[in-house]
């Protein structure tokens, strides 16, 4: 790899396959940046599958804080410190308070497993099946103050299969995933998303 154009910084909680699957792109030469730090709320497999990469990590539990806020803020200055261009929510279990999301807006996106607005919050895969739906999917938005709520960047969508149950389809989606967080990260280090009030454009070639 040459000289390392853009800065990325990830955050996770849980298997950190996505993580993974961007780190992987990057080194392939696909994103033009690096993930320059793993950041996590708990200790996880995401983190340790960081630091088996060579990647820097860095833990950061709620617990020990008085406050959402407080502890958003002390988030918020740890991310900062890497000088991240793209901050990247991949599977991070905690909603961000104001204090993170209004340092990092526009450049702070979050990966979703539903075809938002249907299925915010934590149990979108379970919901979707429990609903009934035929067609689910997979989001990257940008992060507001509202949870799931920020300006879509780029949807995917993903059958629900007869049979299926909430690991099976999770799997389906995260399989999407692994190439839909990458193009989304190559087309920001390209300069071609444009954020204007709700909606997200992206430029042709
Ligand atoms: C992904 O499917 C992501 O969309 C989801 O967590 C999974 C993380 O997988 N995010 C959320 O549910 C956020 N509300 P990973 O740890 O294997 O990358």
């Amino acid at each position: 790899m040459g000289v390392v154009a853009g800065r990325m910084v990830v955050l996770v909680s849980g298997s950190g396959s996505n993580m993974e699957a961007l780190a992987d792109a990057c080194g392939r030469g696909e994103v033009d940046a690096g993930v320059v730090a793993v950041v996590a709320d708990r200790d996880c497999v995401g983190l340790k599958a960081a630091d088996s990469r060579g990647l820097q990590i860095a833990l950061l539990e709620p617990a020990g804080f008085d406050s959402r806020e407080q502890w958003s803020e002390a988030l918020r200055d740890l991310v900062a410190g890497y000088e991240p261009d793209l901050v990247v929510s991949a599977g991070f279990m905690r909603i961000l308070a104001p204090p993170f999301v209004d340092a990092f807006y526009g450049r702070l996106i979050n990966l979703h497993p539903s075809l938002l607005p249907a299925f915010a919050g934590a149990h979108a895969v379970r919901e979707a099946l429990e609903y009934g739906v035929k067609v689910t999917g997979s989001t990257v938005h940008f992060v507001d103050r509202q949870v799931d709520h920020g300006p879509i960047i780029m949807q995917k969508p993903v059958p629900v299969r007869a049979g299926d149950d909430e690991e099976t389809l999770h799997q389906r989606i995260k399989a999407l995933e692994h190439r839909l967080l990458p193009e989304v990260c190559r087309l920001w280090f390209q300069g071609r998303i444009h954020l204007q009030g709700r909606r997200v454009e992206i430029q042709e070639r």
